[in-house]
């Protein structure tokens, strides 16, 4: 059986302040509501991550991730944060490639492949997203364009490597619009992507992977979304900045 994940992705979105009661609440539901042994994560800012870290101490259920790392190991980046940062500071995860990556700043296979390589290379677990634009939905060519998206970011590694990268489907159409993929949508699309990744490494390597649905998931439609055979949890944006939405949200994983 996959592990499954709930992963809140928190954007650009709180203060330090702010970010400390909604670790700190979600924490205390966590264990005071939620059964099962669904793994979350706090996908937070930079600045964040070592407060949010620190406060989570030991908390074997919860743990903490980047949005982002650098291509580069180190050097004249302004600006830029490294994998190898993130590691010494005990980070597990970093999402690469959220469409808004690839939206705002231009972020290509090409750069997303270096980024999932720099990553694994210093013991991150990138989660790692892809998905379709609306335009590509409705022209019928998604599973074209995924398939394509999986291909350039991760198919250039090993099985063993790939066994380390938690892959997000995100349909672009359902991100922060409140329109969700039905159930059918995610699980046909996390069906093409497992395929597409036994089609490369067997079907022993691609039932290991964890593929986690994106977009719109939230306290009302997240039991029925998780309960797909080929959705593993949940990588969640707007509902993941409350704490009893997020807390539901686990609950349905
Ligand atoms: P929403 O849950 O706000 O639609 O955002 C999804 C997302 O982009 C998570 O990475």
């Amino acid at each position: 059986m996959r592990q499954k994940i709930v992963a809140g992705n928190w954007k650009m979105n709180k203060t330090l302040e702010e970010a400390n009661i909604l670790a700190s609440e979600v924490t205390g539901m966590v264990a005071d509501e939620v059964k099962g042994d669904a793994k979350v994560i706090f996908c937070v800012p930079f600045p964040y991550l070592l407060p949010i870290k620190n406060q989570l101490g030991n908390n074997a259920r919860i743990s903490v991730g980047a949005q982002n790392c650098s291509e580069h190991e180190s050097g004249a980046y302004t600006g830029e944060v490294s994998a190898p940062m993130l590691k010494s500071m005990g980070i597990p995860y970093v999402i690469l490639g959220h469409s808004e990556r690839r939206q705002y700043f231009g972020e290509d296979g090409k750069l997303l492949a270096k980024k999932v390589d720099v990553a694994l290379k210093h013991g991150l677990s990138p989660i790692f997203c892809c998905g379709e634009p609306l335009e590509v939905r409705e022209a019928n060519t998604h599973e074209a364009l995924v398939k394509k998206q999986v291909e350039e970011g991760l198919f250039h590694l090993n099985a063993d490597a790939l066994k380390k990268v938690v892959i997000a489907y995100e349909p672009v159409w359902a991100i922060g619009t409140g329109k969700t993929a039905s159930a059918q949508q995610a699980q046909d699309m996390h069906a093409v992507i497992r395929t597409h990744l036994a089609s490369k490494y067997g079907q022993a390597v691609a039932d290991t992977i964890i593929i986690l649905y994106g977009g719109s998931v939230n306290a009302a439609n997240a039991k029925e979304l998780f309960s797909c055979p080929d959705v593993d949890g949940g990588l969640v944006g707007g509902a993941s900045l409350k704490s009893r939405d997020f807390t539901e949200v686990i609950k349905g994983a």
